[in-house]
């Protein structure tokens, strides 16, 4: 399979890597108008282009994955569904959830396969909580609670990542609301609190959100990009090793017969009696030590769907309902009250 990646950024190059490293695709092209590809390309002996259109004049991949800046994930998305070129799409889907609801319709109409780039849903620690979770081992789900606390250089903030898409809520929190809707469910409503006390950007630099899901369990999240603290799914789960790994947790789900950490993988249960007074054990799974490729699985995932093998794990409509999520909790925080994501008709 022949895949395109487009936008030779952070995200693009990691993309570039994993498809390097997979025997069952390779890189056909890439498009990134900025001068430093150019350079990257020549150096790397890739094919480069400045934009997606002139590509397509002469290129046909099987498939390609966007990872330009959000706010050109729906231009970019089109000219490849317009040619029924399968695309995976970096998280957020797009930078508005008017604009994701054209790329999955455009794709629906075209019949052309939209997977969104949410890759901790392809992590193993994650498959398996899904599978503890899904098993009822819990019991009932009652409550979950979400850390990502991270300090983030000033070198980080270019031009874009100050913008209205590069607060963290819409950069990192995007993928842990992603991941509560994965193993919990659907949520209902939001109240959130935002603050840029400390950047003092035009963004956030942190939040605090409640969560009601459809199933009746509650959930609580904490963000913020200007605290120095080891509690974040970047820094915990060793999925990515430009961030040095801490062994820590990041996430709490409780249920009426038990309780998950992640990453850690451990669950907690009582061996008779449930109560406050008798003791609690916990036993921690051995795929917590094993090495995750989050963004292979990914990969393979993609090249899978577009052979008929098999759905993808995170589609552009998972995509969506996570973006209109993030768009309740940036309008609670704007209006001071509970929102409900919006209701959408694909
Ligand atoms: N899954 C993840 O964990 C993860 C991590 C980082 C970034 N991302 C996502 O990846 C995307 C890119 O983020 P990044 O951090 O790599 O940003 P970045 O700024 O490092 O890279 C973006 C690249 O896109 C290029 N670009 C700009 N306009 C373009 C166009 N019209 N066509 C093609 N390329 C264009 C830029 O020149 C740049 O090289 C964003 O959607 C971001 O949210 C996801």
């Amino acid at each position: 399979m022949k895949i395109a990646v487009i936008g030779a950024g952070l995200a693009g190059k990691q993309h570039i890597q994993v498809i390097k490293n997979n025997k069952m695709c390779e890189l056909d092209f890439i498009v990134d108008p900025s001068n430093e590809s150019i350079e990257f390309c020549k150096n790397n002996g890739f094919l480069h282009f400045s934009n997606v259109t002139e590509a397509l004049t002469t290129q046909k991949p099987d498939g390609a994955i966007i990872a330009s800046p959000n706010s050109i994930h729906m231009e970019n998305s089109l000219d490849f569904i317009e040619r029924g070129i399968p695309i995976l799409v970096e998280k957020p889907l797009s930078s508005d959830s008017e604009s994701a609801l054209s790329i999955v319709q455009c794709a629906k109409k075209k019949n052309v396969q939209l997977l969104t780039g949410h890759h901790r849903r392809h992590n193993k620690i994650i498959r398996e909580a899904k599978d503890t979770i899904d098993s009822g081992q819990l019991g009932r789900l009652v409550a979950s609670h979400s850390m990502c606390w991270l300090f983030k250089p000033n070198d980080y903030f270019n031009s874009w990542r100050k913008s209205i898409s590069g607060g963290p809520v819409l950069i990192n929190l995007t993928h842990d609301i992603d991941l509560m809707r994965y193993l919990i469910g659907e949520i209902e409503s939001v109240y959130s609190f935002e603050s840029n006390a400390n950047r003092k950007g035009k963004v956030e630099d942190s939040a605090a959100v409640s969560l009601r899901f459809k199933n009746g369990a509650i959930g609580t999240l904490s963000i913020s990009d200007t605290i120095l603290a080891p509690w974040s799914w970047e820094h915990t789960s060793g999925e990515n090793p430009i961030y040095p790994n801490q062994k820590e947790s990041c996430y709490w789900i409780g249920g009426t017969h038990g309780s998950l950490e992640l990453p850690k993988l451990k669950s907690w249960q009582s061996l008779n009696e449930r109560s406050w007074w008798k003791p609690i054990y916990s036993k921690q799974s051995p795929t917590y030590k094993n090495i995750n490729q989050p963004l292979s699985a990914q990969l393979e995932n993609f090249i899978s769907v577009v052979q008929g093998r098999a759905e993808p794990v995170c589609s552009g409509e998972d995509g969506l309902k996570t973006l209109l999520v993030i768009e309740a909790i940036k309008s609670s925080a704007r209006i001071e009250k509970a929102v409900k994501p919006k209701k959408i008709q694909i």
